[in-house]
């Protein structure tokens, strides 16, 4: 029997679908383990574990990565931590009107209504290909959550839209959790000082480090400064603080773009190799995932299970249902086994 949508769907994630034996293309982490230098630099850190961490240096670093002052950055413990800051720094009775353009992670929209925020939903539609209209967004919205590129339908949206976002009085979070998979980052706000723009940004994806916990906030310096007075102390450890400047070298960074470099060769062989069999996904798009419509959704993907392979349910976000599903990128060998079972299933499926 087709299993049923999450009793919290909006607390349901790729991890909840990954299972043994199952090929993981539900979770969009890029690696299965941080890369050796960077397991390295964590191991070396675990003797100074006794001292409370010092987030100083890691915020500089992640200054200077994005060309902003110290006072624009807060290290966060992952993305998810920014999203629950925010929602406490910015207070139900003062955000007039809160919306959060979907389909997109859900987090925000949990962190947001546990704050006791009353939330809009923005939907952008699949006729035009989940692109960003910013006159969709409501003019006396104040408080604005958008995902670039956006999970689950990866769509980029140009800076330029999300520039026309910005206005006085008005809070926009962007959250980039998965901009360094994009070559380049060229739609990237994070470098940017736009009054009231907040960018998201996590380490978990490129490097293997969902486990760390680390990530950082950068924008608009009084909406920083609100949620650093809300974060508890010590929240984000030494070993995340470490990682946050190890991955802001230059080293890093260069081995981040050419890891995007490759992703995005990676992704073109999936759309292409599923556009063969009939199965189109969204796009243009970029990140380490794609989205992808198909009939009888459930079934494909309960089948799918039965072959070995997890593909994220897209059911559980506002504004998609059963018949949509999201697959990570991954080596185009893994690619072909799946689009191998992938066939096989709707071919069956046709029979029936
Ligand atoms: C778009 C998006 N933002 C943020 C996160 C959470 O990132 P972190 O692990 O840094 O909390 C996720 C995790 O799936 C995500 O998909």
């Amino acid at each position: 029997m087709a299993d049923r949508l999450p009793a919290d769907p909006l607390r349901h994630h790729g991890d909840r679908e990954v299972g043994e034996g199952l090929v993981d293309l539900a979770v969009n982490v890029r690696v299965a383990q941080p890369p050796e230098w960077l397991r390295d630099v964590l191991a070396a850190g675990l003797a100074d574990l006794a001292a409370y961490p010092d987030a100083t240096a890691a915020t500089a670093a992640v200054a200077e990565h994005h060309g902003r002052p110290t006072d624009d950055v807060l290290v966060t413990a992952g993305a998810a931590e920014a999203f629950t800051l925010l929602a406490h720094a910015l207070r139900p009775e003062e955000v007039h009107r809160g919306v959060v353009v979907h389909p997109q992670f859900t987090e925000p929209e949990v962190a947001l209504s546990v704050a006791g925020h009353r939330v809009d939903r923005v939907l952008l539609d699949e006729n035009t290909g989940f692109v960003l209209d910013p006159a969709s967004v409501p003019d006396d919205a104040d408080l604005v959550v958008v995902g670039n590129p956006t999970n689950p339908t990866s769509v980029l949206h140009p800076a330029h839209d999300l520039r026309r976002l910005a206005r006085r009085g008005r809070v926009v979070v962007v959250d980039e959790a998965f901009m360094d998979a994009v070559p380049g980052e060229p739609e990237s706000l994070a470098g940017e000082r736009l009054p009231g723009v907040v960018v998201v940004r996590s380490l978990t994806k490129t490097w293997g480090l969902a486990g760390l916990r680390a990530g950082y906030l950068v924008g608009d310096a009084e909406v920083v400064a609100r949620c650093a007075a809300v974060q508890p102390a010590w929240s984000v450890s030494s070993l995340a603080l470490l990682a946050t400047r190890a991955c802001c070298t230059p080293r890093a960074v260069e081995e981040a773009r050419l890891a995007a470099q490759v992703l995005t060769v990676h992704r073109e062989h999936l759309v292409r190799r599923l556009a063969h069999i009939g199965v189109h996904a969204v796009g243009p798009a970029a990140g380490p995932f794609v989205l992808v419509h198909v009939r009888h959704g459930q079934d494909v993907r309960e089948a799918l299970r039965r072959r070995g392979f997890a593909v994220r349910r897209g059911d559980t976000f506002p504004g998609l249902g059963p018949d949509w599903l999201r697959i990570a990128v991954r080596a185009p060998e893994v690619t072909d086994a799946l689009v191998t079972a992938l066939t096989d299933v709707l071919a069956q499926r046709s029979i029936v």
